[in-house]
């Protein structure tokens, strides 16, 4: 069977794409935060998961405000990068696990979940930017992806508990798919961020911080807020963390903080990352 080694989680602000672009890493805004990746980059090179599977949100991209599904996962060979108005960027294509793809489409369904399936479709920076995070630039991505996209921008978007059953689904799609693949698994979106409305620019530095503290030994406290705590404590754009329940939801109950990092602000957001091993993991 398929073996789940490992579960990361990383904000994916699309200003961290532009920085890459052009040439900012080594700034002195943008060192501080780059350098927090190295260990998660070095687990990866040591790791080498043969497929990630990655939980992120559109931003109106790939999906606008006229057809907004809650989860859709994308079954294809081929996923383009979005560009979002800098340009075409110097990412290249990601290839997709379609087969195993497939196979989780068919779990979800046999387990009550409804995604729209997607033959085609571009992904934007919530997938770019955390690719980028942990790979790197390569020229061919060293692993093919999985990305399932949740509603984070239309409300009504989906519980804290749905995101953690359909983590506890991923698990069992993996270990019930019969080939010897290493997968990964990355939750993207927060830390703490509010672009609009009168709270815009709110940052909670604290509550950031509990998070990535908490997240690995105490997940309970996250599987149980309600969606309007989320949006309270995270703020309306923050509240995208429920997409780490996902990865989260699908690891073993105990596992080890190996990596975290935490800058803020990264644009307008607290920018977290987490490296999540299985305490059982061979
Ligand atoms: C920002 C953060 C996000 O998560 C996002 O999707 C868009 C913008 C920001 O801080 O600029
Ligand atoms: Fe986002």
């Amino acid at each position: 069977m398929a073996e789940l080694i490992g579960g990361l989680g990383t904000s994916h602000v699309p200003s961290i794409g532009v920085a890459l672009d052009r040439g900012l890493r080594d700034t002195p805004d943008w060192k501080p935060f780059f350098d927090g990746y190295i260990p998660a980059q070095k687990w990866m090179a040591d790791h080498k998961p043969d497929i990630a599977v990655v939980i992120f949100n559109d931003h109106g991209n790939a999906f606008f405000l006229d057809r907004v599904p809650t989860l859709a996962v994308g079954v294809a060979d081929r996923y383009k990068p979005i560009d979002e108005g800098w340009g075409p960027r110097a990412v290249p294509d990601f290839e997709g696990a379609s087969a195993f793809s497939w196979h989780f489409v068919d779990q979800l369904v046999e387990n009550h979940f409804d995604p729209l399936v997607c033959r085609e479709i571009d992904v934007d920076h919530g997938l770019q930017v955390p690719m980028e995070l942990f790979f790197g630039r390569p020229d061919a991505w060293p692993v093919k992806i999985v990305p399932i996209f949740v509603n984070t921008i239309q409300y009504p978007i989906p519980t804290p508990q749905r995101m953690w059953d359909l983590g506890r689904v991923l698990r069992r799609s993996i270990e019930s798919w019969l080939t010897d693949d290493r997968i990964v698994i990355l939750g993207t979106g927060g830390l703490s961020h509010q672009l609009q409305g009168t709270r815009a620019g709110f940052l909670n530095r604290e509550a950031d911080r509990a998070w990535l503290d908490e997240i690995g030994p105490n997940p309970e406290k996250y599987r149980s807020m309600s969606r309007e705590d989320y949006v309270e404590t995270f703020g309306s754009e923050g509240a995208e963390l429920i997409m780490w329940l996902v990865m989260r939801g699908a690891m073993d109950a105990r596992v080890k903080t190996l990596h975290k990092h935490y800058f803020a602000p990264a644009s307008m957001t607290g920018a977290g990352m987490i490296v999540l091993e299985n305490e059982d993991a061979a």
